[in-house]
């Protein structure tokens, strides 16, 4: 799975910037608004996982590739239903295995609320149901409508992180060693004349050039990993909710754990760091957004580190993977929308800066 040699080439090219030959490929997503016309719920599959039409009130899709559904329920209550992926290299069970894991680790009550609970699988779909969070704002939904993050909401992120993060997983790494992770950026940039010609957009070159000057600090992270805990891997600000009624009892709840496995602890928090200097630059580096993003990671990361302990040289690797969550951005970016852009372009070059210099002096200041 995770160790194949298909999940590392997916990994090489996504952080690489170049298109793997996938069969079956499926053309550009279609626009979001032609989807919710032509949608028609599949009773059929709600009914194999228990959620016959009788129980079922609503059903509403959610924004997603795939078929992803909030289905109400007759009794008040809600779940979330999604489908696999139809892209035959995204069709996996990755996400039903991990939440099935995570069900199992001894978790504290901090950690246990910040994760989805799995309510059907199986019975003849690959579907997979799971219980919601009902009125929620994702980091991204926040963020874009004030930029400063409530204080309480980056505590609770980083107490829940640090939680997820020291639950023993020795039982869990022994039943599926293949979920374990590397980080995501390549151990060489010499590309194959295939690898070149299937570089993704217009601005590749610029991108390839700046990923080989970092080629030997790719090396020192790979050298560096330490795969101890279970890790999300894909922090996005989208697949962090944080509930709007203050009396919940679930402070936040990290989704979308497909790509979840065994890794260092220091890239989720990393990653998140990265997310926030992200929204900055979609702001196109307005010196006030960048202002506020670093206060942001500050709260966040030291809320981290007081709860944690962690010590210098770790936090010099999160800065490090604060620096790659900004480089998969651009790549993204290239992926997409076929060239960087502005926000690529600024993504690449404080990516490059903090990797070769991991110091707190862009957070700080
Ligand atoms: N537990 C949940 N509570 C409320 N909404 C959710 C929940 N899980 C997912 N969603 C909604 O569904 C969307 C897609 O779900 P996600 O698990 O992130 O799948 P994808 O792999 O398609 O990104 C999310 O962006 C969010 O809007
Ligand atoms: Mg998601």
């Amino acid at each position: 799975m995770m160790e194949s040699t298909g999940a590392l080439e997916l990994l090489r090219a996504r952080a690489l910037g170049f298109f793997t030959p996938r069969p079956g490929r499926r053309p550009a997503p279609r626009q979001a608004g032609n989807l919710v016309e032509e949608f028609r719920p599949d009773h059929t599959a709600l009914a194999m996982l228990g959620l016959t039409e009788d129980r079922v009130v609503r059903v509403e899709r959610c924004a997603s590739r795939r078929v992803v559904l909030m289905v109400e329920l007759a009794d008040g209550s809600a779940c979330l239903v999604k489908f696999p992926d139809t892209d035959t290299e995204l069709d996996n069970d990755y996400e039903r295995v991990v939440l099935g894991m995570l069900a199992d680790l001894e978790l504290t009550p901090r950690a246990r609320q910040a994760v989805p609970r799995l309510v059907a699988a199986g019975g003849g779909t690959r579907a997979i149901a799971l219980d919601v969070i009902k009125d929620c704002d994702s980091l991204r939904e926040l963020t874009q409508r004030d930029p400063e993050v409530d204080v309480r909401h980056l505590v609770n992120l980083a107490a829940a992180l640090v939680d997820l993060h020291q639950a023993p997983v020795q039982d869990a790494y022994r039943r599926f060693p293949e979920w374990l992770l590397h980080p995501p950026v390549p151990m060489t940039t010499r590309l194959t004349p295939y690898e070149y010609a299937h570089g993704a957009g217009l601005d590749f070159d610029i991108y390839l050039r700046v990923m080989q000057e970092l080629e030997g600090h790719f090396r020192e992270l790979h050298a560096q990993w330490r795969p101890d805990t279970i890790v999300h891997y894909d922090l996005r600000d989208d697949n962090i909710l944080f509930p709007r009624d203050p009396g919940a009892d679930c402070v936040v709840r990290l989704i979308d754990w497909e790509l979840a496995g065994f890794g260092d602890p220091c890239y989720d928090v990393g990653y998140l760091v990265g997310q926030f200097l992200v929204e900055s630059v979609r702001r196109h580096g307005d010196a006030e957004a960048l202002d506020t993003a670093r206060r942001n990671a500050r709260t966040f990361l030291s809320a981290y580190r007081s709860l944690s302990g962690i010590t210098g040289d770790m936090e010099l690797r999160v800065l490090r993977y604060a620096g790659v969550s900004l480089l998969l951005q651009a790549a993204m970016r290239l992926q997409q929308l076929g060239m960087l852009t502005q926000v690529g372009h600024l993504c690449l070059l404080y990516g490059k800066r903090l990797i070769a210099d991991p110091t707190l002096k862009v957070i700080m200041k």
